[in-house]
């Protein structure tokens, strides 16, 4: 049905360090597509990125990167909205209402709280451990239906999902109970050092993940340098071979294959090569978003606009919501 009103995709990103293929390959990727079949809506969540410490000018400059680069891969701001979270006041609001409504029991469960406060050893801001209830709130203002995300952002869409329908029967149906989406290929991008475990940005080594801004060199440097095994096959298995399983994965992401026909193409070839053919195909994909990332962020007022206008838009929509919420409550 042409008139039918098209479901709601709603995500985020923060705008900490750089991007990885991790978060191109599993998640932004996917956003480019959605935008076909969903009304989308995109976030760059610089209020997340302050529950770690930040260098204000940094996360300054670093929130314009995110934004150019959302666009820059293919993110169309005609059909999808784009707009930098802390423009959007309701965000903050929501979420405090929301804290009423969610447990230390549940928040403390958080894997990702567990992982990040142990590594900040002392004085763990209370913002790191609420970020999963301002998650939420990025989610529930947009009554979003799905939220495209890779697999380490699992646990809090279902948190989000608790927190809705809590609320929800609590009151009476006001939250869109969103479903977590995720790509058929790498929503687990590995580290390229340590396979076992997710690519990151803030991972100490360098070699262990590869920027989407990293030049074609130095991408193709680190895809050799890649952890593999002495089994001399390219096989997939993930339990036995997991390096040259995330390997395959980043080839089938970035040549557009299947696994089954990333591993035919490499069928009796040796591990030189196949790295270097993984490191070439994702670099030659790269090098055209890298263009027009740098063409977009060498007008800063053109950015500023374009971002005046999306937080306005997504305000009104996430006006609407959080005034429901306050009548429910009962706030005046
Ligand atoms: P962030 O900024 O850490 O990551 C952005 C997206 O990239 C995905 N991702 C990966 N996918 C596969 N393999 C990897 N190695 C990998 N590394 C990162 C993440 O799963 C994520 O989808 N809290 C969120 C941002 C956020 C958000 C939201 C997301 C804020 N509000 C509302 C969805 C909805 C985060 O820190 O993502």
């Amino acid at each position: 049905m042409e008139n039918e009103k098209k479901q709601t995709a709603y995500s985020a990103i923060q705008p900490s360090g750089t991007f990885t293929i991790g978060n191109y390959y599993g998640a932004l990727k996917n956003w480019v597509t959605l935008q076909d079949e969903f009304d989308c809506i995109f976030c760059v969540a610089n209020l997340h990125a302050i529950t770690v410490p930040q260098v204000p000018a940094e996360l300054r400059q670093r929130t314009y990167e995110a934004y150019a680069l959302l666009l820059a891969m293919g993110i169309d701001p005609e059909r999808s909205l784009v707009y930098v979270q802390s423009q959007v006041h309701q965000h903050a609001e929501l979420s405090w209402i929301l804290n009423n409504f969610t447990y230390m029991g549940e928040l403390s469960r958080m894997t990702q709280y567990k992982d990040k406060s142990q590594k900040q050893g002392k004085n763990i801001r209370v913002g790191l451990f609420d970020y999963p209830v301002l998650m939420a709130a990025d989610i529930l203002l947009y009554q979003s239906d799905i939220v495209p995300i890779g697999a380490d952002q699992k646990q809090h869409v279902e948190i989000c999902r608790d927190i809705a329908e809590r609320f929800n029967s609590t009151f009476s149906p006001t939250f869109t109970v969103p479903e977590p989406y995720f790509g058929t290929a790498g929503a687990r991008i590995k580290s390229l050092q340590e396979p076992e475990k997710k690519m990151s940005k803030s991972d100490q080594n360098v070699n262990a993940f590869v920027s989407m801004l990293d030049d074609k060199d130095t991408m193709i440097r680190k895809f050799k340098r890649a952890v593999t095994d002495s089994l001399a096959q390219v096989k997939y298995d993930p339990e036995n071979q997991p390096g040259v399983s995330n390997l395959l994965e980043i080839y089938s992401c970035a040549a557009g294959t299947t696994i089954e026909e990333a591993v035919a193409e490499f069928d009796g070839k040796g591990y030189g090569d196949f790295k270097l053919a993984v490191g070439e195909t994702v670099a030659d994909a790269l090098m055209p978003v890298q263009d027009e990332f740098r063409r977009l962020l060498s007008d800063k007022k053109q950015l500023d606009e374009m971002m005046r206008d999306n937080s306005e838009k997504a305000a009104y929509i996430a006006e609407k919501t959080l005034r429901k919420v306050k009548r429910k409550v009962g706030l005046l």
